[in-house]
């Protein structure tokens, strides 16, 4: 199987997590690939048009997105327990799932807003409220005491991704002073072979 992948992608930190911990990373074999705001990508148009990252493609060449359908593909044929099978569990973890994917996709339009559009174009009421999207929905989960020490899933994974994209390219956000237990939340996630190894590398 192939992935399209930067490092620097939470979305794709996130499957590669999953990978990881569900033993198939060695399967795959992730292939670099750069997705610039306003910049044409014909080649990656073609396997996807909405050029986002990441996509996998699996041995029989077919083409799987999103990053969450990705992560359940890869749950179902690596026998996981990433996302539950079925009943109110199952649909909460989509829920929360769905949730920190809103929360990555403010968060990176933040940053494309900022350095992408020159300075007086800049539309501040607008990234402020994506921002702010980005920061209650962490204030939601410094609340969620049944995630933060929750079993192993795709809510832990994708919460990870979220604290560190916040670090990666919003450092001095303070969201560590603000929210303790997502402060204690990271450094367990941290302690995981495969959330260290995809911490993004510094700009
Ligand atoms: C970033 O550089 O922040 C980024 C790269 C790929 C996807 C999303 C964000």
């Amino acid at each position: 199987m192939k992935l399209t992948f930067s490092p620097a992608s939470p979305f794709a930190r996130k499957v590669r997590i999953a990978a990881i911990e569900l033993g198939l990373i060695d399967k795959i074999e992730l292939v670099p690939e750069t997705v610039a705001p306003g910049q044409a990508n014909e080649k990656y148009s073609k396997i996807t048009p909405l050029k986002k990252l990441p996509v996998l493609i699996t041995n029989e060449g077919d083409v799987i997105l999103d990053s969450y359908v990705i992560v359940e593909y890869l749950d179902e044929i690596g026998g996981g327990a990433l996302v539950p099978g079925y009943g109110r569990k199952r649909w909460q973890v989509k829920t929360d799932h769905s949730l920190l994917d809103g929360m990555l996709d403010s968060m990176v339009l933040c940053r494309y807003e900022k350095i992408t559009r020159p300075q007086g174009l800049q539309w501040q009421a607008w990234s402020d409220d994506h921002w702010n999207r980005a920061w209650t929905g962490m204030a939601r989960f410094e609340g969620r005491d049944d995630v933060l020490n929750g079993p192993f899933d795709i809510v832990q994974i994708g919460l990870a991704c979220v604290l560190g994209y916040a670090d990666f390219r919003f450092a001095d956000c303070g969201w560590r002073k603000a929210y303790p237990k997502l402060d204690k939340f990271n450094q367990k996630m941290l302690e995981r072979p495969s959330v260290k190894i995809s911490v993004p590398p510094p700009a």
